[in-house]
């Protein structure tokens, strides 16, 4: 206990001295050499940065050409920095590894003349060779003053000259701080231009200006540096500028530079091209300092020493350079991602526990109780949170369905979202079998080789959820061989899915639409998808307890499996009718084509819409026409209608599937067509029950001449019962309709365990 107490001790202390600061490194960091070993570095306040040296050092302190020879005069105080040699009479003011820029005093010219006698005349006329390096274009600017005056810019090398010029007549005409040409006047520098001869040129010998500027005056100097006022017209007291020297290294660009024997930039660094002038320039790359022409001359910057230099949690972040960079992260006991601007760090629970016992240990039970407050609430959230999703998947509903159900059968499973995941290789494209109304559905392989196809709802809104669960219930009550049967569903996540069994031969849509396919479906198989897909309709219908209406019977959910036995599916849109309620008022749902006309029009749902559906794929079974197409003539768009137009103009043999006509079955062909005329009826209560049409169908198929076939025992075995024989009330649940069940012994085969049972 007393070691325990210590360790709390020494986290809590921790905790206060805050991030870790090298001062060591930050001293390092400001004294980082510029110039080679043993080479002056200073001229009084000047540095000298290599590849600039002094004159007075050993040539190698240098870069070779004379341009970055600084000629240091000592007999001053402070020493004072010349450009090549005191003679230049050119000084230095500060020379910029960073900008590649030198800044030097250059002489103002003027030209003077006195009263009398005329055309008496002083000058200074100021030139400037700037060697290889070229005056900056854009920190600099050429000015000229004066009333009477024309200043010329001339190229040293003669390539190009430029200038402006100034005349007034009256000192009340110019303007302080304005320079354009009014007293004043001044041009920008252009490019490549390695030094000039300034001229000075006059109208009229300044012989009507002379009482208020006997002077013109011109310059090169950096912008900013000179603001004109009147005064400078009678007298300018300055004599010298500033003026901006472009400087880079060599005579050819990075490219060639680079693989050339002298190349200047060492490590860590990056090269530019000169933009004004020739040569290139070397830089430290970002999180390095110091001189990219020295070797080893770019350090890395140790951001972590100083907090300005980095964005770390300043309290409980703790920041770790690297070679070129730093990253944060967070104090032990503490988590986030330790940048300030983000996430920054917080106390990890446990963390925040511990350091409230170290408190104190009078207070410590207390806080203990509080951390299990904390902790209890923590949990309960969670629990909240399931329960959210477990309700928004319809989990609640579904309870009320399944909660009393025999639970030691287990035929119907509730899969885990990582088995189904797994199952699907993580929902690849691949996995596709079919795009339904209400989601996406992939085929998936469980553990123990099961093909299943996995329906997935494509977005988690409430119709869809509504639609889910109604599905799960409608399946959970139909154990039948022509229904597709439903396996399991996961509630887990997010989108809720359903697990069913494989039918793998495709849909009868496919099969009857599909040339390469379509003449493989002989009339007797026609025939016996027909009769199975009433069977199991007019069972839906009548013979469960709870009348089920599909609502959406086409020929894309009606499936076959190799021997062709229909298994209908989706029944995403169905409806549990109420026996006493003969029909429904619901929101118009189907397909185009297969849509019950008295339905659309009245939104009474009945189980006659069914018929006219079932009626059209009977149709679809004998022409082998799509129910809706537009390649075909408008009459004939709708295959309902083209078809009762055929059958009344007595040519139904110029529609029928060529595949049949000539299987001679003509007789039995035509009473179908008539049984699906009285299906396609407009009036609902003139089509026959779908119990009468299954009947129908079912007398043609023994007929037929193969009688193994008949396998369809319509009220057998296989038709398992649903819920128990009371009609029970309709409950209407967040505007979801469900069906308030009692128990029922029956329903063996579905085990549904809601993931939240037992609260
Ligand atoms: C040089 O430094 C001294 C003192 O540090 C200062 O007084 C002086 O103005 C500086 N001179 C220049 C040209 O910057
Ligand atoms: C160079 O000198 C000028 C004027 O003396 C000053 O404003 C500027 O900051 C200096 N630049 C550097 C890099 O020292
Ligand atoms: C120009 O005028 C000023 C002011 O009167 C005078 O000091 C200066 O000597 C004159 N310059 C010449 C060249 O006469
Ligand atoms: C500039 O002046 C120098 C001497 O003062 C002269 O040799 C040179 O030719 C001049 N250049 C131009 C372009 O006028
Ligand atoms: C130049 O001088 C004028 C007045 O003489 C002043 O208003 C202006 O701000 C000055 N401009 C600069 C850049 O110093
Ligand atoms: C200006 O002075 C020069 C002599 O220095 C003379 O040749 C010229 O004619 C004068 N121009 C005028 C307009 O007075
Ligand atoms: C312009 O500046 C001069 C000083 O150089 C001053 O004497 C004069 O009054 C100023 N003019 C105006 C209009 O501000
Ligand atoms: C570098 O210079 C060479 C020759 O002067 C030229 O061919 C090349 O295009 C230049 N490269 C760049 C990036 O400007
Ligand atoms: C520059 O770095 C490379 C590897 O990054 C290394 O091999 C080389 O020796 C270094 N050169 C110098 C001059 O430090
Ligand atoms: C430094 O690291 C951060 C991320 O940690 C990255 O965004 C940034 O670009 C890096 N900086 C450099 C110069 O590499």
């Amino acid at each position: 206990m007393v070691i325990h107490w210590l360790l709390l001790k020494v986290v809590v202390l921790g905790a206060v001295l805050g991030p870790y600061h090298n001062p060591l490194a930050a001293e390092a960091a400001a004294d980082d050499p510029i110039t080679k070993p043993g080479c002056r570095s200073t001229c009084g306040n000047l540095s000298i940065p290599y590849p600039f040296g002094s004159r007075d050092s050993d040539p190698s302190c240098r870069n070779g050409p004379s341009s970055f020879e600084v000629d240091c005069d000592d007999s001053t105080d402070p020493p004072t920095p010349y450009w090549y040699d005191k003679s230049s009479n050119l000084q230095i003011l500060n020379i910029s590894l960073e900008d590649h820029e030198m800044r030097i005093t250059m002489f103002i010219g003027q030209d003077c003349y006195n009263s009398a006698p005329y055309a008496a005349r002083s000058r200074t006329i100021p030139s400037l060779v700037s060697g290889q390096f070229p005056i900056s274009n854009t920190k600099n600017k050429f000015t000229g003053v004066g009333c009477d005056t024309a200043v010329y810019f001339l190229d040293r090398r003669g390539d190009f000259a430029f200038g402006c010029m100034s005349l007034c007549n009256d000192i009340a005409e110019v303007t302080n701080g304005s320079c354009s040409g009014i007293g004043c006047c001044e041009t920008s520098i252009p490019r490549n231009s390695f030094g000039y001869n300034i001229s000075i040129a006059s109208f009229k010998n300044h012989t009507d200006v002379l009482r208020f500027n006997n002077c013109s005056y011109a310059f090169v100097a950096e912008i900013g540096f000179y603001n004109f006022s009147s005064g400078d017209l009678w007298r300018l007291e300055l004599d010298k500028a500033p003026l901006v020297l472009d400087w880079a290294v060599g005579d050819k660009n990075c490219s060639i530079a680079k693989k050339s024997g002298d190349y200047m930039c060492t490590n860590n660094t990056r090269c530019t091209d000169a933009e004004n002038g020739r040569g290139y320039k070397c830089a430290c790359l970002k999180g390095f300092h110091g001189n990219p022409y020295l070797v080893n001359g770019c350090q890395d910057i140790d951001e972590c020493a100083d907090s300005n230099k980095n964005q770390c949690d300043e309290v409980n972040g703790q920041c770790t350079n690297v070679v070129g960079n730093y990253t944060c992260s967070c104090r032990k006991g503490y988590h986030g991602d330790g940048w300030k601007d983000r996430q920054g760090c917080t106390a990890n629970a446990s963390h925040l526990v511990r350091i409230l016992v170290g408190v104190g240990a009078g207070i410590a039970v207390l806080l203990f109780s509080a951390g299990f407050l904390y902790l209890g609430i923590q949990k309960m959230k969670l629990i909240r949170l399931k329960e959210h999703y477990f309700k928004q998947n319809g989990g609640l509903l579904l309870q009320q369905q399944l909660h009393e159900r025999d639970r030691t059968t287990n035929t119907t499973k509730i899969f885990s979202a990582e088995e189904l995941e797994k199952a699907t290789n993580n929902y690849d494209v691949s996995r596709i079998v079919g795009r339904g109304g209400y989601g996406t559905v992939y085929k998936g392989l469980l553990p123990n080789d099961t093909v299943v196809a996995i329906k997935k709802s494509k977005l988690v809104d409430k119709t869809q959820i509504e639609q889910f669960v109604n599905e799960v219930i409608v399946l959970s009550q139909i154990n039948h061989r022509n229904v597709v049967k439903l396996l399991g569903c996961c509630l887990e996540t997010e989108v809720p899915l359903l697990v069913y069994e494989f039918v793998n031969n495709g849909t009868l849509f496919d099969h009857i639409h599909n040339r390469n396919k379509s003449f493989k479906m002989s009339w007797d198989t026609r025939l016996r998808i027909a009769s199975d897909t009433a069977g199991v309709l007019s069972y839906l219908h009548s013979a469960a307890s709870i009348p089920i209406i599909h609502r959406d019977v086409k020929s894309t959910n009606i499936l076959l499996d190799d021997n062709y036995t229909a298994k209908v599916s989706d029944f995403g849109a169905s409806r549990l009718v109420p026996l006493d309620q003969a029909e429904l008022s619901t929101l118009v749902q189907g397909t185009l084509g297969y849509l019950d006309p008295e339905y659309l029009q009245t939104n009474q749902l009945t189980e006659k819409s069914d018929v006219y559906s079932f009626g059209v794929v009977l149709v679809e079974l004998i022409t082998g026409k799509k129910a809706l197409s537009f390649d075909r003539p408008e009459k004939e768009r709708n295959l309902a209608m083209h078809f009762l137009s055929a059958l009344k103009n007595n040519r139904l043999f110029q529609i029928v599937d060529g595949v049949i006509a000539n299987e001679g079955n003509d007789e039995q062909v035509r009473e179908i067509a008539n049984v699906a005329k009285r299906c396609l009826m407009v009036k609902g209560e003139e089509r026959p029950t779908m119990r009468e049409v299954a009947i129908e169908l079912e007398g043609f198929k023994e007929k037929s001449s193969h009688p193994w076939m008949s396998n369809v025992d319509l009220h057998g075995e296989e038709a398992l019962h649903l819920l128990g024989e009371k009609t029970h009330p309709t409950v209407y649940m967040d505007g979801i309709e469900t069906m308030n069940t009692g128990a029922s012994d029956s329903m063996k085969n579905l085990v549904m365990t809601p993931v939240n049972s037992g609260r």
